[in-house]
């Protein structure tokens, strides 16, 4: 059940948008960003807000890789595996966080701190390799860098 609070953010983007379901992704967003991931519940309440059956927003929710319909851990690593970086090294890196973590595309650490998935491009080519944990964008990516990022998050 969506709290007070994620209903009254939700009402103020609704108040921002022309169109009831133009604010379906900030809606998700709302919700993910206080719960982690958006479950078929709160997915069903969200559609009852924007006037959208469950399947209209869960099509934008599946095709928008930014929203998490499983749950997710601490830290999201998302490795881009698009044409620039997989030209200049991405499998390198992709075998070292698998070893690293210990988990493989779509899991997520035992101690729940980090999930590891593809994206497609970051649009951030010229600094490719790249990766986005959380909301920090990463470029110039070797193994040992991505040993540096990961050390810095060992207390977060
Ligand atoms: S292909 Fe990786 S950032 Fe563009």
């Amino acid at each position: 059940m969506l709290t007070e609070q994620e209903k009254k953010e939700i009402d103020e983007e609704l108040n921002r948008s022309v169109h009831k379901r133009a604010a379906c992704v900030d809606a998700l967003k709302i919700v993910q960003r206080r719960r982690g991931w958006v479950s078929d519940e709160s997915l069903a309440e969200i559609a009852g807000l924007l006037d959208m059956t469950t399947e209209e927003l869960d099509s934008v929710a599946t095709f928008y890789n930014l929203i998490y319909r499983r749950p997710v851990g601490r830290h999201v690593v998302l490795l881009c595996d698009s044409i620039s970086c997989w030209i200049v090294g991405q499998e390198e890196l992709y075998a070292h966080l698998k070893k690293r973590l210990g988990i493989d595309w779509g899991q997520t650490t035992p101690d729940n701190k980090f999930t590891l998935l593809p994206v497609a491009c970051l649009g951030a080519c010229d600094l490719a390799p790249a990766m986005m944990i959380d909301d920090e964008l990463h470029g110039g990516l070797t193994p040992q860098k991505l040993d540096e990022i990961l050390d810095t998050m060992k207390h977060s």
